[in-house]
């Protein structure tokens, strides 16, 4: 029965995610799934199937895939209502997808194991290659620099400034990816991230020889 419902909610999911070219597509949505059952298996805490389903479905209501936010909770409500879960199932996965966004840094306290196996999931796929690949296709869509030096590093914002305020994908590591590292939740996330973090910094030492014209 569990794998006849995660087989239908990786359908839904597909259909949902396919065209997105901002980094919030189907294989973010895989490797994120493979990212949490891999720290569930290491860490042996939390339910794997609450924690594969609420991986599967965590950008659905995500507001830059809906009209608003109203909207994409609806979306989700409405397709847990036509698969098989308890009301138990139903609330813990709307309340992880609920809490563990990065939206600007804005802290929430994270009420269950399971949703901080599925942040630390998504926060990992920030990061490393694939996370400077996803900066940067964000970036572009939303038509910002790939940088720009006279804009300064925002350090507090708000969810508005996160979203609208004027910057550039390079400072985007500044603001968000470079901080990740000491924002997860568990032990297993910290040891996958070391590496990831590793390669960013090597990243942005090349990125500004380039920018300043080195040769070699
Ligand atoms: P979440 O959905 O986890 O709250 P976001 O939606 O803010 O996170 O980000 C989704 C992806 O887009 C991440 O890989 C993130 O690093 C990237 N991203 C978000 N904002 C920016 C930005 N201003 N510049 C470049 N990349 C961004
Ligand atoms: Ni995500």
């Amino acid at each position: 029965m569990k794998d006849q419902t995660i087989e239908q909610t990786e359908q839904f999911v597909r259909n949902e995610m396919g065209e997105d070219s901002t980094g919030h597509d189907w294989f973010h949505v895989d490797r994120v799934r493979r990212n949490a059952l891999h720290i569930y298996k290491e860490e042996k805490t939390g339910d794997p199937f609450i924690i594969e389903m609420a991986a599967l479905l965590h950008d659905i209501p995500d507001e830059k895939l809906n009209i608003n936010a109203e909207a994409g909770k609806a979306k989700l409500n409405r397709f847990l209502d036509t698969i098989h879960l308890t009301a138990d199932e139903k609330r813990l996965i709307i309340q992880i997808i609920g809490s563990i966004s990065y939206k600007g840094g804005q802290k929430t306290e994270l009420q269950s194991v399971e949703a901080k196996i599925v942040q630390d999931a998504d926060r990992l796929d920030a990061l490393g290659a694939i996370g400077i690949a996803r900066a940067f296709a964000y970036g572009g869509k939303k038509g910002q620099p790939i940088y720009d030096p006279s804009f300064q590093v925002r350090e507090e914002m708000s969810l508005e400034e996160y979203r609208k305020g004027k910057s550039s994908s390079v400072h985007h590591f500044y603001e968000k990816l470079l901080k990740l590292k000491d924002l997860l939740n568990t032990s297993t996330a910290r040891k996958m991230a070391a590496k990831r973090h590793q390669m960013m910094m090597l990243f942005l030492e090349q990125f500004y020889q380039e920018w300043d014209g080195k040769k070699s």
